[in-house]
C-alpha cells in the first residue's frame, strides 16, 4: 500500500489521539446545544478534535466533533506528516486524484461492520439516534451535518455521494435542502420527480474520513472511486437492506430510505458556511426512511458550521481550489497555482500566473467562472509569481498596491450562485442567482520594463550572496526565529 489509509473512523480517531490531536470528553454532554457549542469553540480556536463519550439520553452512542476542521487533520487523514504545508497536501492531493480511479469492491454482508444492528419497521426511528440541537435558533436537530448521501441516476445509474444536510422531522422523517445545480439536484429535480418515481437514498455518518473529503470535493470522478485514489486502495462497500443502493461498509450509522417527490416540508433555519444563519424556514426535499443499520456503540461525526473554520470551509476551499487548478492545467494556463482561502468561505480563490500575455487574468476568470464550480465562489483574484498565493499578507499586498481600482476589476453581473449569498438580495437568493468579480493583480505587459515598479522585499532587493550570508548568520546576530 503507498501510504497508510484509514479504513474507518474508528482508525481516525486513534490516529488524532496519537498525534495530540483529540480530546477524549468523558463527562456527559447533552445533544441539546451544549455538543454543539463545544464544537463551534474548537472551530474558531482550531482546537483539538472533541471525541464525546457519553450523551444525554443516549448511552452506548459516541461522537466526533470537527473531525476534518484543521490541516493538519487533513495531513493526518492523508496520511502525510501532521504538519505538512498547505502546498505539499495539494500537491499529494492532486498526485493521487490524477490518473486511473481506483473501483470499489464489494463485501459480503456479513463481513460489513454497519450490519451489526439493523433497524426496520417500528424500530427504525431517527429519534433513536443521538442527532444534536447543534445552534441555537436552529430550526431542529441536525442529525447529519458530517456525512453523505448515496443515490443513483434513474437514466445512467451513475452513482453520487453528496453533502446534503439533513434535519430530524418525525421519527421517519427528514427534510433539507438540495441545490438544483448540485448532482443530486440534477438527478432528483431532473428524472425522478418529473416520472413522480421516489428516489432511493441512503445517508452515510461516520465513514473513513477520506470518504467525506471525496464527498464534497466537486470532482467529476465518482465519489466511491474518488475516495479510493484518496486512500490508495479500493472502498469496501456493502449493500443496502431495502434498495439497491451500495454503502461503505464500515461506516457507523446508515439510514435507507426514499426521496419523495413533489412533496416538500419545512426546514431550516440553520447556521450555515457562510457564518450566517440566512435560509429561511421554507418547503425543502423529503427523506422518508425505511431501515437504520449501525455498528456496535456507533459514533456519530459531528460539524458546526458557522464563521470559519469548519470542515466544510476548509475541504470545500481546499478541493474546490483544486479542481480549479486541475482545469485551468488541462487548459495550458501557465498558472503557478491556485489557493481557495477557507476563511473567504470558499467565496474568495487566489491564482498565480506567468502572465506572459496580456488580459490572461480575464481568461483565468472566465474559464473558471464558467465551469461547474462557479456556483460556490464569487471573487477571483489573479497575481503573478512574485506573490506568494499562500500567503494572506502577500496577496493583500498585491491586491492593495497591483490592482488598478477600474481597470484592474472586472465585473460579472449575472451568474449562478447560491441561495446562502449573505450580500444577495432575498429574489436572487430564493433563485441561486449571483455576481462575481475579478481582481486582476498583475502589472500590465504593454508597460516598459523601465517603468515596472519594483518589490522591496527581502528576496527581491538584495543580491543572493548578501541574502544567504544574512540567513546563515541569523541565529549568530541573536535572533530566536
Ligand atoms: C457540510 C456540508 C453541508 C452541505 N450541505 C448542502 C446542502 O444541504 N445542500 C446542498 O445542495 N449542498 C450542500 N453542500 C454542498 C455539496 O455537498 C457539494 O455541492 C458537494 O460537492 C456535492 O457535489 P455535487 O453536487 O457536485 O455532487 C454541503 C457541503 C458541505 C461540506
Amino acid at each position: 500500500m503507498p501510504y497508510p489509509v484509514f479504513k474507518d473512523n474508528r482508525e481516525f480517531i486513534n490516529a488524532l489521539k496519537a498525534n495530540n490531536d483529540l480530546v477524549t470528553i468523558e463527562q456527559e454532554v447533552d445533544w441539546d446545544l451544549e455538543m454543539g457549542a463545544i464544537v463551534r469553540r474548537v472551530c474558531e480556536r482550531k482546537s483539538a478534535s472533541p471525541y464525546f463519550k457519553k450523551i444525554r439520553d443516549y448511552p452506548g452512542f459516541e461522537a466526533l466533533g470537527a473531525p476534518l476542521a484543521t490541516y493538519k487533520r487533513l495531513a493526518i487523514a492523508m496520511g502525510m506528516k501532521p504538519d505538512a504545508f498547505v502546498p505539499e497536501i495539494s500537491n499529494e492531493y492532486v498526485k493521487r486524484t490524477t490518473g486511473d480511479p481506483i473501483k470499489s469492491i464489494l463485501l459480503d454482508k456479513k463481513k460489513a461492520p454497519c450490519k451489526e444492528n439493523i433497524w426496520t419497521g417500528k424500530d427504525a426511528d431517527l429519534f433513536k439516534l443521538p442527532g444534536p440541537m447543534v445552534h441555537d435558533g436552529d430550526g431542529g436537530r441536525y442529525l447529519a451535518t458530517w456525512h453523505f448521501v448515496v443515490s443513483k441516476d434513474l437514466e445512467t445509474q451513475a452513482v453520487n455521494w453528496g453533502m446534503y444536510r439533513q434535519m430530524v422531522f418525525d421519527e421517519k422523517t427528514m427534510v433539507g435542502p438540495v441545490l438544483p445545480f448540485s448532482d443530486m439536484g440534477k438527478m432528483f429535480y431532473g428524472k425522478y420527480v418529473p416520472k413522480n418515481k421516489p428516489m432511493p437514498f441512503a445517508t452515510v455518518i461516520g465513514c473513513d474520513p477520506l470518504a467525506g473529503v471525496a464527498a464534497c470535493a466537486p470532482s467529476p470522478i465518482p465519489e466511491d472511486e474518488f475516495t479510493g485514489m484518496l486512500m490508495g486502495a479500493p472502498v469496501e462497500l456493502v449493500k443496502c437492506e431495502t434498495c439497491d443502493l451500495e454503502v461503505p461498509a464500515h461506516a457507523e450509522i446508515i439510514i435507507e430510505g426514499e426521496v419523495i417527490p413533489n412533496l416538500l416540508i419545512e426546514e431550516a433555519p440553520f447556521g450555515e458556511y457562510t457564518g450566517y444563519r440566512t435560509s429561511p424556514r421554507e418547503p425543502r426535499t423529503v427523506y422518508r426512511i425505511k431501515a437504520i443499520t449501525f455498528r456496535n456503540n456507533p459514533i456519530l461525526t459531528v460539524s458546526n458550521m458557522g464563521v470559519p473554520t469548519d470542515e466544510g470551509q476548509l475541504l470545500r476551499s481546499f478541493s474546490l481550489g483544486l479542481e480549479m487548478r486541475k482545469l485551468l492545467e488541462s487548459q495550458g494556463i501557465p498558472i503557478t497555482g491556485v489557493f481557495m482561502l477557507p476563511e473567504s468561505t470558499h467565496h474568495m480563490v487566489v491564482v498565480g500566473v506567468k502572465p506572459i500575455y496580456s488580459n490572461i487574468a480575464s481568461q483565468i476568470a472566465n474559464l473558471v467562472f464558467g465551469s461547474k464550480l462557479s456556483p460556490w465562489f464569487h471573487m477571483v483574484i489573479v497575481v503573478d509569481e512574485e506573490t506568494d498565493i499562500y500567503n494572506k499578507d502577500d496577496v493583500i499586498h498585491a491586491l492593495a498596491t497591483k490592482c488598478h481600482p477600474i481597470r484592474g476589476i472586472r465585473k460579472y453581473e449575472q451568474s449562478v450562485g447560491t441561495p446562502l449569498y449573505p450580500f444577495a438580495d432575498p429574489e436572487d437568493r430564493k433563485w441561486s442567482r449571483g455576481a462575481q468579480i475579478l481582481f486582476d493583480c498583475t502589472f500590465p505587459l504593454h508597460w516598459p520594463k523601465s517603468d515596472l515598479p519594483i518589490k522591496v522585499s527581502f528576496n527581491n532587493v538584495y543580491p543572493k550572496e548578501i541574502q544567504e550570508k544574512v540567513l546563515q548568520n541569523w541565529k549568530n546576530y541573536g535572533f530566536k526565529d
